[in-house]
């Protein structure tokens, strides 16, 4: 039996046992536990493909990668239940706001559990304790002189007899002139307007009137020297986002009003105020806090606030909501004393664009995550997606012939087809049974050495959140062990297939634990096919996979090809499906 003495590889390899022992840990984990939080979906449509690329697949891999590291760790969301936009659907079908948004908050849910995002909790911004929580963070605004009271002149339909907050106001955005713009945000800037130019009502179309009404502002314009103390200090933020971030507090801060006259919000608790809620932008991101005190209320009975203090904190954004995440969101926070810290990492994301056009509903350019995975597995977007996407925010492209030869080629063709050779090998020559490895030869060895040395490689990717570098990584070791077992032609060279075997087949458990966080129902499968069933995939370590951990005399499971290869033909119907929209 082989050891590592006869030669300089900087591995440890076998015990007695054959097992190999005593791999150094190279991944910087800490022990503190990690909030990972995904901005919060509207609750009121469906999730497209855009949401997953931008937000919840970035955010779901690198929860799945640190759960698997054995970090102690919490992936929280909630639907966003209310705005204007869903007061005026909801009355559209004639539904009651509450049951409106409950309805899409079941749907998200099943969509998003469809394509394996998996939070520990996916609350509502509309549920009692965030209400609660929200108001309660109010309250300490208001005792620490952040809040102040101000008439204001509102945008007010006469035709529709309703104040028109927010999207249902378009216009001309005063910063960088763009038309079609919605009063509350610019989506060409980024900005915030103070006044939109040229309004027209979203409902009607006609030129609002205004009319006076009692707002609450928070003095936002307060905290311009802490955010910039922040921003500065704070290494892990993307540098590009923080100096333009930077740029914004340096022209002026404008006070933010947070009323909104509507029914439907989370009431503003004071007398006089009555008839009035929150701006949703006021409670949404504090239902991260809201939700992930929830669900330790409800695992363990304790309250988060401790444990949300000695965390590392995650908030994965797209890039629209920058403005929001990196002023609003931490001066609030600053607000009420930092009760609850600030985030550590702002992971922000580009769009997705769908064959190079932005995606737009209205014009019925998008792909629904329903309707994707109702055709194509679910694995094959979070693969395709996970390997196009960069950790900036550089927006991305959709593309259905690249799909199809990301998915056959490189997925199927080299981790699939190097996964399917090695277990069906083993069954037809070894009866199913690992083979005992004999001699270990120059590239036996160049092979032990990758499996020794990939969890490190793609981790410190992954702990990055650099997932597409990550999968490189990944797919370069399927690549290289493709060629391996090219080279040794176990099905010639007799005296050497069992090392051959018994070397490929601990690969093939590498990658299963490797693709967990990025494919994690075909991992599941590649698992069940090497083990038989006998343990759970996700009781096993990221860094464990790159130990031999599968023995000789182990009997695999029953094996067939774990991917369906995608025929041209679909890929034509839906691209004859969307020249039809575009
Ligand atoms: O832009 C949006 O879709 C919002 N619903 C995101 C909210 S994230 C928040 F909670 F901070
Ligand atoms: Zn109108």
């Amino acid at each position: 039996m082989l050891n590592n003495d006869n030669n300089n590889n900087n591995f440890q390899l076998v015990n007695e046992k054959n097992t190999f022992i005593n791999i150094k840990n190279e991944l910087s984990e800490t022990d503190k536990p990690v909030i990972i939080t995904s901005a919060l979906p509207y609750a009121n449509g469906e999730i497209h493909i855009g949401h997953i690329s931008s937000t919840y697949l970035p955010a779901d891999i690198f929860t799945r990668f640190l759960r698997i590291s054995k970090q102690q760790v919490y992936h929280v969301c909630a639907s966003d239940d209310f705005g204007t936009p869903i007061i005026i659907k909801a009355e559209k079908e004639n539904k009651r706001p509450e049951e409106f948004v409950a309805y899409w908050n079941k749907r998200d849910i099943e969509d998003f559990s469809a394509i394996g995002i998996s939070f520990d909790k996916f609350f509502q911004t509309s549920s009692k304790e965030n209400q609660d929580f929200v108001q309660n963070v109010f309250d300490k605004l208001v005792i620490n002189g952040h809040i102040y009271e101000k008439e204001v002149i509102q945008f007010y339909c006469d035709f529709d007899k309703k104040f028109l907050p927010d999207r249902y106001v378009i216009g001309i955005c005063p910063y960088c002139k763009s038309d079609d713009q919605y009063s509350d945000l610019c989506e060409k800037c980024g900005r915030v307007p103070e006044e939109i130019l040229d309004p027209k009502c979203g409902i009607c179309g006609k030129p609002p009137i205004k009319k006076s009404s009692n707002h609450y502002f928070f003095k936002l314009s307060n905290f311009s020297h802490e955010l910039k103390e922040w921003l500065n200090s704070n290494n892990n933020l993307q540098p590009d986002v923080k100096n333009y971030v930077l740029y914004w507090v340096n022209e002026g801060l404008q006070d933010w009003d947070i009323t909104r006259d509507l029914e439907w919000g989370i009431s503003i608790p004071l007398e006089e105020a009555k008839g009035k809620v929150f701006y949703g932008w006021f409670d949404n991101h504090l239902c991260y806090i809201s939700t992930f005190n929830t669900l330790l209320k409800e695992r363990f009975k304790v309250s988060g606030k401790d444990i949300w203090n000695n965390s590392i904190i995650y908030h994965f954004i797209g890039k629209d909501i920058i403005y929001h995440h990196f002023l609003f969101l931490p001066a609030i926070r600053m607000g009420i004393n930092r009760e609850y810290k600030l985030p550590d990492y702002i992971p922000v994301r580009g769009h997705l664009m769908l064959h190079n056009k932005k995606l737009s509903k209205s014009r019925n350019w998008y792909i629904s995550l329903k309707d994707f995975i109702s055709k194509f597995n679910p694995d094959f977007l979070r693969f395709y997606l996970a390997t196009i996407s960069p950790s900036n925010q550089d927006d991305i492209n959709f593309d259905w012939d690249v799909f199809y030869s990301k998915i056959n080629n490189e997925l199927i063709d080299n981790i699939g087809n190097f996964i399917n050779r090695t277990l069906s090998f083993t069954k037809k020559n070894f009866n199913g049974i690992v083979p005992e490895p004999c001699i270990y030869d120059q590239d036996d060895k160049n092979a032990i050495e990758s499996i020794m040395d990939i969890s490190k490689n793609s981790g410190k990717f992954l702990l990055n959140t650099e997932t597409d570098k990550a999968l490189k990584y990944i797919l370069k070791f399927s690549n290289f062990f493709n060629q391996y077992f090219q080279k040794k032609q176990p099905w010639k060279n007799k005296d050497t297939s069992s090392t051959t075997l018994y070397i490929s087949i601990n690969a093939v458990r590498t990658l299963a634990i490797l693709l967990a966080p990025f494919i994690p129902n075909s991992a599941e499968k590649i698992w069940l096919q090497l083990t038989n069933n006998k343990s759970n995939l996700w009781e096993q370590s990221w860094n464990g996979s790159s130990i031999l951990r599968i023995e000789p005399g182990h009997r695999i499971g029953k094996n067939s090809p774990i991917f369906k290869k995608i025929e041209k033909i679909e890929i034509e119907k839906e691209k004859i499906k969307l020249g039809k929209n575009g």
